[in-house]
């Protein structure tokens, strides 16, 4: 099955009669085959990268080349799942030529498109993108990437106004050219109201049951995260569990001098015998 592109991806409206879109996390060829085999639509190479696999407390310690490495990682599964490679902190606040050569990095890497943070005050770089034939994805509400400024990790658009300022962002957005946006860590009403105004589909993370689509972390859906599950996470696996116990029953039995048996040893060819 080829992936879906793009332009498939934007015509994904529920309101359309469109099936929900289905997103994961992943960072690595054999966590891209697993999710792929799964029947995922998109595989999202997140920065969350940087606090699952790095062990960094926020997503503002990975950059360009540590985004680009796990999306060839990713990539080498060649899914049939549409691969979204995040584009991290400061790739895309500068200028738009410095945006549209760290973009073409991802892209190189192996990505379809690219994922950006911000509304509004992100619109010209959307457009340097798409001028450049780039597909973007948009990404607002509780984006980490502002965890400095937003003093936290904190739900956004719990005002009348910053709902409004929300759906302004959305707009602008949209306007600027993106195919789809996430929409992060927001009031169900406010998820619902954005996916409301807009004609490209909202991918929810926190955002509601009223979005196009949603989107959860690997590590997280499968209980393999070592922070505490946000409100939004439902955990379908204990994996985490599972691995300790299984190295475990592996430690034990070296120690017990049990592993490897018979089957898991290569016979002695009888001259060396002699
Ligand atoms: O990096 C990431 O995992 C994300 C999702 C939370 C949408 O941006």
């Amino acid at each position: 099955m080829s992936q879906l592109s793009a332009p498939q991806i934007r015509r994904r409206k529920r309101r359309d009669g469109a099936e929900p879109i289905v997103m994961v996390t992943a960072y690595d060829e054999p966590s891209a085959r697993y999710v792929d085999a799964a029947g995922v639509d998109m595989i999202l190479v997140g920065d969350s990268v940087a606090n699952v696999m790095l062990g960094h407390e926020d997503t503002l310690h990975v950059d360009v080349d540590v985004m680009a490495h796990h999306v060839r990682a990713v990539a080498a599964a060649k899914t049939s799942a549409h691969v979204v490679g995040d584009l991290p902190w400061l790739s895309y606040h500068v200028d738009r030529a410095d945006t549209v050569h760290n973009a073409a990095a991802i892209i190189r890497a192996g990505a379809s498109s690219v994922k950006l943070e911000g509304g509004v005050v992100r619109v010209e770089m959307v457009r340097a993108l798409v001028d450049a034939e780039i597909p973007v994805m948009g990404h607002l509400g509780l984006t980490p990437q502002s965890v400095l400024a937003f003093g936290g990790f904190k739900v956004q658009g719990k005002t009348r106004e910053a709902a409004k300022m929300l759906v302004e962002d959305a707009l602008a957005l949209e306007d600027a050219g993106v195919y789809a946006m996430v929409v992060e860590g927001v009031p169900s009403e406010v998820g619902r109201r954005i996916t409301e105004a807009v004609s490209v589909p909202v991918i929810g993370i926190g955002a509601g049951p009223d979005t196009d689509g949603q989107v959860l972390v690997f590590h997280d859906l499968l209980g393999l995260s070592n922070r505490t599950p946000a409100k939004f996470v439902r955990q379908y696996a204990d994996l985490g569990a599972q691995i300790t116990d299984a190295v475990s029953r592996y430690a034990r039995d070296v120690r017990e001098n049990t592993f490897p048996g018979p089957n898991e040893t290569y016979a002695t060819p009888p001259e060396l015998l002699d």
